[in-house]
């Protein structure tokens, strides 16, 4: 008995951005802590779901998919507040039916979804931004269906980092770091013949990609190859490189499929043009 209260307590410690008031009606009140499929149900606190969805730059535009939603706090502020259309996928049937009720009663249902599934099972690529508060390790296990959604996708976590896929910024509350936003990187991995670099008119750039950071070797002709290192967020690339008078340039582009489209920042009107090879 002594050791369930003590890892649950440990878990309560961890689930550390919670809110410290109950969310629920007198048909189901859910207790804090309580048990779920993979983690317990802790509702994130109100200041850290506006900043979560604050730092996610939500619009109207925005579908938001909350992760195991609880009581449907996050879904429903991201269509209250934002005006996003959102959905929870909730694994506990009382709890999502809980977050329906909760969404009716904000006036939101209309924008608002909760589906009774398992966040492992269900389908959520149609996001543009994905909610989470879970653990490190189950966001360790999503991140290969997060990294294959569309580039650009953006993700907050409440609390929980995802391993080796470093943050692309961290999220505060109350002056403190309380969560980690993502932006989901176009896949560049692999070789691509680039025209329009000043003094090489044609390069080839061969890319190691790791989440949102590469490296890369520019190879400029047959004697000379550079080392460069590279940087994405979402659809949007950059590296830095010496041009053939050793001037430190920018590239900047977009890369859609197979094409990447770019200037040289300190070019004015300069073109350059990737296609990939392999
Ligand atoms: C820490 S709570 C977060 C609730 C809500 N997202 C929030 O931030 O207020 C985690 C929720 O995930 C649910 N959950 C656990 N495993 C799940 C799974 N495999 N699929 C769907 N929901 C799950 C739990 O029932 C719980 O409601």
């Amino acid at each position: 008995m002594l050791r369930v209260s003590v890892a649950a307590s440990l878990l309560i410690g961890l689930l550390s951005g919670c809110a410290t008031q109950h969310a629920g009606t007198e048909r189901y009140q859910p207790l804090m802590a309580q048990g779920g499929k993979d983690v317990m149900w802790m509702p994130t606190a109100n200041n850290l779901v506006t900043e979560m969805l604050e730092a996610a730059q939500v619009t109207s535009t925005d579908v938001v998919v909350d992760l195991g939603a609880g009581d449907g706090k996050i879904p429903i502020e991201a269509a209250r507040r934002f005006g996003a259309r959102a959905v929870g996928i909730e694994f506990n049937p009382d709890l999502a039916a809980l977050a329906r009720r909760n969404a009716q009663q904000a006036g939101v249902s209309d924008r608002v979804t909760i589906v009774t599934g398992d966040i492992f099972q269900e389908d959520f690529s149609h996001a543009t931004v994905v909610t989470l508060y879970l653990l490190t390790q189950l966001n360790i296990k999503l991140k290969p269906t997060l990294l294959a959604m569309k580039p650009g996708t953006r993700i907050v976590s409440n609390t929980f980092a995802m391993g080796s896929w470093e943050p692309d910024a961290t999220i505060l509350a109350d002056g403190e770091v309380s969560g980690f936003f993502w932006v989901v990187p176009a896949k560049v991995e692999g070789t691509w013949a680039f025209t329009g670099f000043p003094g090489w008119p044609e390069a080839q750039v061969r890319i190691k990609q790791k989440s949102q950071k590469f490296d890369a070797d520019m190879v400029l002709d047959q004697t000379l190859s550079r080392r460069i290192e590279g940087h994405l967020r979402g659809a949007q690339i950059s590296f830095d490189f010496k041009d053939d008078r050793d001037q430190p340039q920018t590239f900047v582009g977009i890369v859609s499929a197979n094409k990447i489209h770019g200037t040289i920042k300190q070019i004015p009107g300069s073109v350059v043009i990737a296609t990939k090879e392999q």
